[in-house]
């Protein structure tokens, strides 16, 4: 079968550190066009306008979303309209609503919808999925920190609503989260720390649980650390499990089972690719289900204004 060939929209950050490099590694997808209003890639025909692109270049087969979520819907619904696939980066829009018409025109068209979470395609994430299917969980903490500073300069719309603010890579932990526990989990609690002169949140502290009672806490914060963790602890009747590295280490009992490597956006493509051939779309909406609920249960306390 011919390689599946790739536009990428949004050319960013992650655009460039992750999609371009994994595209180029991966076999069975092409990156044949880019589209971003500011920005283009070498090598890469590239374009400021999406429509442009569509009609320039017609062989594209899918079309890639790294954009900010609130500046996805338009390019959703245009790709599924020309009948290509649809990927799109985490977190897959700004409202569970726009995603309605989305997932009804991929349907309607026979199109794949690729949800991407990539935290889920870290090494360590199925083995822990799989080690606790069988376990009774008794508790599960979520340690989410990072500095803003570091990890998102100049990038303003992270501060706008629906721009998600610390849920921006919080949302990754749930989607672990979601991925590794053998029951569905639902918000019970959740303090929302919030700049004075922003609209999202630089800080939250969340309390989840499950059918059972199970209690779940996360902790996500954006301000200053001495270091930064992703971590997610698993207390089970099995052991205790340790997700370190976003999802790319994991411990149990202290032993090492994976040991940590970026695997993310290739095994995205990889997915993807598959999902292409067999004519399937891959649509999760529960870890931004989540971070919806978060906004719904929300106290909002006001802290320090961020600059
Ligand atoms: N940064 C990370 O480490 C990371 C990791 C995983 C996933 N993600 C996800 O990837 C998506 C993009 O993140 P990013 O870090 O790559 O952001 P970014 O560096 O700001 O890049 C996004 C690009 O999208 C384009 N864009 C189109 N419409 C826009 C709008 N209305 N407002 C702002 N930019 C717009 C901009 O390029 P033009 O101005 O040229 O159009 C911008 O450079 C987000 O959903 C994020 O959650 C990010």
């Amino acid at each position: 079968m011919s390689n599946i060939r790739i536009a990428l929209v949004g050319i960013g950050k992650i655009a460039r550190d992750q999609h371009v490099p994994a595209i180029a590694k991966v076999d069975g997808v092409e990156l044949v066009a880019a589209c971003s209003r500011h920005a283009g890639l070498d090598g890469v025909r590239s374009f400021s306008d999406f429509g442009e692109m569509l009609r320039a270049v017609p062989e594209i087969d899918a079309v890639s979303l790294c954009t900010p979520p609130t500046a996805r819907l338009s390019y959703a619904i245009e790709t599924l309209e020309a009948g290509k696939h649809l990927v799109l980066e985490k977190p897959p829009a700004a409202t569970i609503s726009e995603l309605a018409p989305v997932i009804t025109l991929a349907e309607k068209k026979g199109l794949s919808l690729f949800t991407t979470w990539h935290s889920r395609f870290g090494d360590g994430v199925a083995p822990a999925r799989d080690w606790l299917a069988d376990a009774a969980i008794r508790s599960a903490r979520i340690h989410w920190h990072e500095d803003v500073r570091r990890w998102h300069p100049g990038q303003d719309w992270i501060w706008e609503p629906g721009g998600l603010g610390v849920f921006d890579p919080g949302i990754n932990a749930l989607s672990i989260l979601t991925a590794i526990l053998p029951q569905p989990v639902f918000l019970t609690r959740s303090e929302l720390s919030v700049p004075a002169n922003r609209a999202t949140p630089i800080a939250a502290r969340l309390g989840l649980t499950d059918r059972a009672g199970t209690p779940i806490e996360a902790e996500m914060d954006w301000r200053p650390t001495d270091r930064d963790r992703w971590d997610i602890v698993v207390e089970a009747d099995k052991g205790r499990l340790v997700l370190s590295d976003g999802g790319g280490a994991l411990t149990i009992d202290g032993q090492t089972v994976v040991g940590g490597h970026d695997n993310e956006y290739p095994n995205i493509y990889r997915r993807f690719a598959e999902l292409v051939r067999e004519g399937r779309s891959d649509i999760d909406l529960t870890p931004l289900t989540l971070v919806a609920d978060a906004f719904m249960l929300g106290r909002h306390e006001s802290v320090e204004a961020f600059n």
